[in-house]
């Protein structure tokens, strides 16, 4: 093997090792909550910058120098995987506070003095802090799930370090099941309150429950959309820009198809419409908490007139500590009726991105619901195509960095990202191999001894 041969495939393959890495160390981030109860306050510890992770180092002094003042009975709710986003879909942050998941947690963080909320651990780190509070603490945890708590019984005389193993589904049962957690949560806060024995909890998952999509790669909107197909014509239709009353840009839509179709009826397509400036933008509002995109269009369908709005509502969410876009309605007005689509908890992005979805629609994997089963909406179905939509913190006429409503590490992408690897470790391997052959010296060398072939007497 030459030097140069060598030194290509160390290089392939720790340039492989370190891609792997690179994208497992960005990407896979968990929450952490960390309370007291009543009368105890944590010490004053100094967040790590907006968007950082927390790696276990900072981790074990966080918690070391919480320890010097919380109470030493630890209570940790290790959930099998969380990820930020469980708490905006779950959270109540849609609609009704009252129907969120996590009603007996928020109102123990409301209680506890100066609770400690980190967004971002790296998730390797959270699977060390049973490890480190026994290394703290100096006890054993005991372990408890959802079966033998009605078993346990709490020993106020004694310190406690107890390990409340969590489960998590992801799809549909997701928020049922953070109910049933949150109320065994409530129910161990309530026995430590009753016997009036003073606690630190920590809630946090083992593992993310959704891998964060705001890694770097995503960046600008058509980086990352080109990196997932040819690149559209961007350039040719510029987006809908609607200026607010001091004539800056407040809010941008762009989309490739806005189609819709009455009571079964045809696809409409209200697109070329829409970007080519004849749809006007009268009734558009937009402030610091509420944006609202008016599209009007005149006589163009069988209505004389259709309005398409978009609501949008910025949002402060506590536990990530950032403002969220979220879209609470689609609303279509024509001829003097009203159809109402919830945004449904699916259309969100942090305020400061755009939201970009390959397919907004009503009917597959509905982003968008009829309001009331019984609402005019029933009778209308949407489709948007690589829609993209930003209402707040718009800069310019260009969108910020885009929030996929598909994550970038769907299995699909992992699995092609992975197999791929693989196929170009094989090939370095074989490339190896095969400049590793040589031929026989003898047949090579005309002048060394000729081969004998001995024959029979
Ligand atoms: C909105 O503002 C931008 C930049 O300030 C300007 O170029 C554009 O003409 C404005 N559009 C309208 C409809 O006023
Ligand atoms: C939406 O409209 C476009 C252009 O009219 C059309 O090519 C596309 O097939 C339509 N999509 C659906 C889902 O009907
Ligand atoms: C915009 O497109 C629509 C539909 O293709 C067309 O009817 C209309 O005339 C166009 N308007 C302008 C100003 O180009
Ligand atoms: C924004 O507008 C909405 C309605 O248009 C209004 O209720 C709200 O108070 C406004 N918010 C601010 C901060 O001006
Ligand atoms: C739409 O059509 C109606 C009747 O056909 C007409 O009276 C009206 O002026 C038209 N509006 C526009 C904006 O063309
Ligand atoms: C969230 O938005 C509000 C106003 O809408 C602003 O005052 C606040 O600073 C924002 N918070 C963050 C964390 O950006
Ligand atoms: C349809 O919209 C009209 C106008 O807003 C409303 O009066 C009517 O009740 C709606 N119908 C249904 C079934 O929601
Ligand atoms: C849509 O939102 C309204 C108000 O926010 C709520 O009352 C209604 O239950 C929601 N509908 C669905 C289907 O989620």
């Amino acid at each position: 093997m030459t030097e140069v041969e060598r030194s290509l495939s160390t290089m392939a393959f720790t340039s492989v090792l370190f891609f792997i890495f690179s994208i497992y160390s960005c990407s896979a981030q968990v929450p952490l909550l960390m309370w007291t109860s009543d009368g105890y306050s944590l010490p004053h510890l100094s967040q790590p910058p907006a968007g950082q992770a927390v790696s276990s180092g900072q981790l074990a002094s966080y918690l070391k120098s919480a320890l010097t003042a919380a109470p030493h009975n630890v209570l940790l709710f290790l959930q099998d995987k969380l990820s930020i986003d469980d708490f905006t879909m779950y959270g109540g942050v849609f609609g009704n506070k009252q129907d969120g998941a996590f009603l007996n947690i928020e109102s123990a963080l409301q209680a506890s003095s100066n609770p400690l909320v980190l967004s971002a651990l790296d998730w390797s780190a959270s699977d060390s802090v049973l490890k480190l509070f026994q290394g703290e603490l100096g006890i054993t945890a005991v372990h408890i799930d959802p079966s033998t708590l009605k078993e346990f019984q709490l020993n106020p005389s004694q310190l406690s370090l107890l390990a409340i193993h969590l489960p998590y589904t992801t799809g549909a049962e997701s928020k049922e099941l953070l109910l049933k957690n949150d109320e065994i949560i409530g129910e161990v806060l309530d026995m430590f309150k009753s016997h009036d024995v003073p606690y630190t909890a920590v809630y946090t998952g083992l593992k993310p429950s959704r891998i964060i999509q705001d890694t770097p790669i995503m960046a600008r909107s058509s980086v990352g959309r080109s990196l997932l197909q040819a690149p559209p014509q961007l350039s040719v239709k510029p987006p809908v820009i609607f200026n607010n009353t001091e004539g800056q840009p407040c809010i941008l839509l762009w989309a490739d198809n806005l189609n819709i179709s009455y009571a079964q009826g045809h696809w409409v397509d209200l697109g070329p419409e829409t970007f080519n400036g004849s749809a006007t933008l009268t009734g558009s509002t937009c402030n610091e908490t509420i944006s609202r995109l008016v599209l009007n269009y005149q006589n163009f369908t069988k209505f004389q007139s259709l309005r398409l709005i978009f609501s949008m509502r910025k949002i402060f969410f506590p536990v990530s500590a950032r403002n969220w876009t979220v879209m609470e309605q689609v609303v279509l007005e024509y001829d003097g009726q009203t159809a109402i689509f919830n945004g449904s908890g699916g259309i969100y992005a942090p305020a400061e991105y755009s939201f970009h979805c390959q397919s907004v629609s009503s009917s597959e994997s509905p982003l968008l619901v009829p309001r009331t089963l019984t609402d005019n909406a029933t009778q209308w179905r949407l489709s948007f195509t690589d829609f993209q939509i930003q209402g707040f913190n718009v800069t310019g006429e260009l969108f910020s960095y885009a929030s996929d409503c598909a994550g970038f590490f769907t299995p699909g992408i992992w699995m092609g990202l992975l197999t791929s690897l693989l196929m170009v470790l094989i090939l370095t391997y074989g490339l190896h191999m095969i400049m590793q052959l040589h031929t026989m010296d003898r047949f090579d060398d005309p002048k060394g001894p000729s081969i004998s072939v001995p024959l029979n007497e």
